[in-house]
């Protein structure tokens, strides 16, 4: 039976016997061109990303179909609980969130060695799957291709501050374990962290002016 599983600012999610119907809805407050135009382009690079990543053996969701015109994907379900689920449940356990935190940043780093930029990495958009044990990334929406140094760190950047707003209390001690994750699996990840420096000086010299 077909279940409603979330009604997020851009897409209805429904569930039906282990398939997710991701069905992006028009939006009143965008010219009608320009939404149709981003629906499509947010389904189209989503079909993209999940299609270079199947042959991969990346954690993520398989693609099963994907129709332009009704910008509907639908996409194999991942048992298991939201990562930001799990990190306020285990808050006290750090053991545990610094564990999958690890993870994730390795996560991050193989997926930016197929040069892939997630752009939305937030812990509601990964799934701690729930028989695999293992984080599954989620919502390749705003995903694109780029090798540029500057891309993956604002990739980190995002995460940083995902953590900060969501997690705050153990974001820092999440987050030195993310950079230790993606250490171990990046070539470049001295680089990258370098350059995300970079990038959280210019974010506070934006905020402060
Ligand atoms: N393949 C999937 N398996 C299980 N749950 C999913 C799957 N895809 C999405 N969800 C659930 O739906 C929510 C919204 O999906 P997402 O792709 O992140 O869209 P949005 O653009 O609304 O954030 C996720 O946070 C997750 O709870
Ligand atoms: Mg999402």
């Amino acid at each position: 039976m077909k279940k409603i599983i979330s009604r997020g600012a851009e897409a209805i999610l429904s569930y039906d016997n282990k398939i997710v119907t991701k069905e992006r809805v028009k939006k009143n407050y965008r010219h009608p061109v320009l939404d149709e135009r981003l629906r499509k382009l947010r389904t189209r690079h989503e079909a993209r990303i999940l299609g270079m990543l199947a042959a991969t053996g990346f954690p993520c969701p398989k693609l099963i179909r994907v129709d332009e015109i009704t910008t509907t994907l639908q996409i194999d379900h991942i048992p298991g609980k939201l990562v930001k689920h799990v990190l306020e449940e285990n808050e006290k356990n750090s053991a545990q969130c610094l564990c999958l935190c690890k993870e994730i940043g390795q996560k991050v780093a193989w997926l930016h060695s197929f040069n892939i930029i997630h752009h939305d990495l937030t812990t509601s958009n990964m799934i701690l799957h729930e028989k695999k044990k293992e984080v599954f990334f989620i919502d390749f929406g705003l995903s694109f291709t780029s090798s540029k140094i500057e891309d993956r760190a604002v990739d980190l950047h995002l995460l940083l501050h995902a953590l900060e707003s969501k997690h705050h209390r153990i974001a820092e001690a999440c987050f030195a374990e993310v950079l230790a994750g993606y250490s171990e699996k990046s070539k470049q990840a001295e680089e990258v962290i370098d350059r995300l420096h970079v990038v959280e000086r210019r974010g506070r010299y934006k905020q402060g002016s």
